[in-house]
């Protein structure tokens, strides 16, 4: 690991990450006495600290950064010994749940994306605003793909597809074209020089988002799978949820959220049926549905903390049904693999 990973941020250091939709979050885990809940999003341990305040339970902490699960030292401490925390991604839940000695647990937790500490760190290559490496990993250097290994090695169309699908940017080939262009005169290796690139493309108009919001939303989530690891933590937390234990994903863009509405409506709505033909459904349901709309930050808490706009959160009660193997096609996009990307095919 590179010296200055976790270090310095803007000026003054990082600000602290404040947790979105925390009290609709915490309600709709229903915590008891006596119960194991998992974070897989631990971040600066706010949803965590949450929880152990709420009952005489135990929680199993989860965070891919190991810069966040260093942070997290005091409160293991504190809690003393109701506090597992673990450098893992969250598509791992089966395993982790296991090697934490337990077999069900009765709530899972997803708070989704970067934390504010991740952003305003110049060296994790977040952020737009702040001159970088372009790496984008949340998890250690030396996993993965970074931003720029992508930037620099993907054929035009593969970036104008990842751009496209995953930053919803509407002027994707353009940008693609100009990246194409500019790393022919010299690699493209900081947050800035994409920046400028993206910027000399997308117009913009006083009080729009910076040009280059979506191209960055786009690269980190594909160099992160931020999408695939969703997926499959859903599957693992229908197989670690007890009967009556509770699912609550909190996400940040539409398909984040397209995602775990599909899955839900998948494993917790009877589909289909009319007077005329028979119900289509019959598998028995794994989910009960507790959000019918996704619940949304007041407006309250979106100016105490703007990133609380784009919040979704949904929640779902675990049935006594079997976890069914699969998820339905076509939950997650089709993008290039990290192969295909590094190939520049
Ligand atoms: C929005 S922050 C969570 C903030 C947290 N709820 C709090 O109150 O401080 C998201 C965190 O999840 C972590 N993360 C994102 N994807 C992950 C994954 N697939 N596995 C494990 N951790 C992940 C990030 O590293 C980041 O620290």
């Amino acid at each position: 690991m590179m010296a200055g990973r976790g270090g310095s941020a803007v000026a003054g250091g990082s600000a602290p990450h404040i947790p979105v939709l925390g009290g609709p979050a915490i309600e709709l885990l229903n915590i008891h006495d006596g119960g194991v809940y998992v974070d897989g999003t631990f971040g600066a341990g706010g949803y965590t600290r949450a929880i152990l305040a709420k009952a005489n339970c135990t929680v199993i902490g989860i965070d891919r950064d190991q810069t966040a699960v260093a942070l997290g030292a005091g409160l293991v401490e504190d809690a003393k010994g109701r506090l597992t925390l673990i450098e893992d991604r969250f598509s791992n839940l089966d395993a982790v749940v296991r090697s934490a000695n337990k077999d069900k647990v009765d709530g899972v937790v997803l708070d989704l994306g970067v934390s504010s500490m991740q952003l305003d760190t110049a060296e994790r290559g977040f952020s737009f605003r702040l001159d970088g490496p372009l790496d984008m990993r949340m998890s250690d250097e030396d996993e993965g793909i970074s931003a720029a290994d992508v930037i620099n090695a993907a054929s035009e169309r593969d970036l104008a597809n990842i751009i496209f699908m995953l930053g919803e940017e509407r002027q994707s080939r353009g940008i693609a074209r100009a990246i194409v262009k500019a790393r022919a005169q010299a690699r493209i290796d900081t947050t800035r020089a994409l920046a400028d690139i993206v910027a000399s493309v997308v117009r913009s108009r006083p009080g729009d988002i910076h040009p280059a919001t979506r191209t960055f939303q786009a690269l980190r989530i594909y160099v992160n799978d931020e999408l695939g690891e969703l997926v499959v933590a859903l599957e693992a937390a229908e197989r670690v949820l007890k009967p009556g234990g509770r699912l609550v994903v909190v996400s940040f863009h539409s398909l984040e959220d397209r995602i775990v509405k599909t899955f839900l409506a998948d494993r917790g709505e009877t589909r289909g049926g009319s007077r005329h033909a028979p119900e289509i459904e019959t598998r028995a349901l794994t989910f009960r549905i507790l959000t019918k709309r996704p619940v949304i930050a007041e407006d309250s808490e979106i100016e105490r903390n703007p990133r609380a706009r784009s919040a979704k959160l949904r929640a779902a009660e675990r049935t006594d049904a079997d976890a069914r193997p699969g998820v339905p096609v076509g939950l997650m996009p089709q993008l290039p693999s990290f192969d295909d990307v590094m190939r520049g095919r």
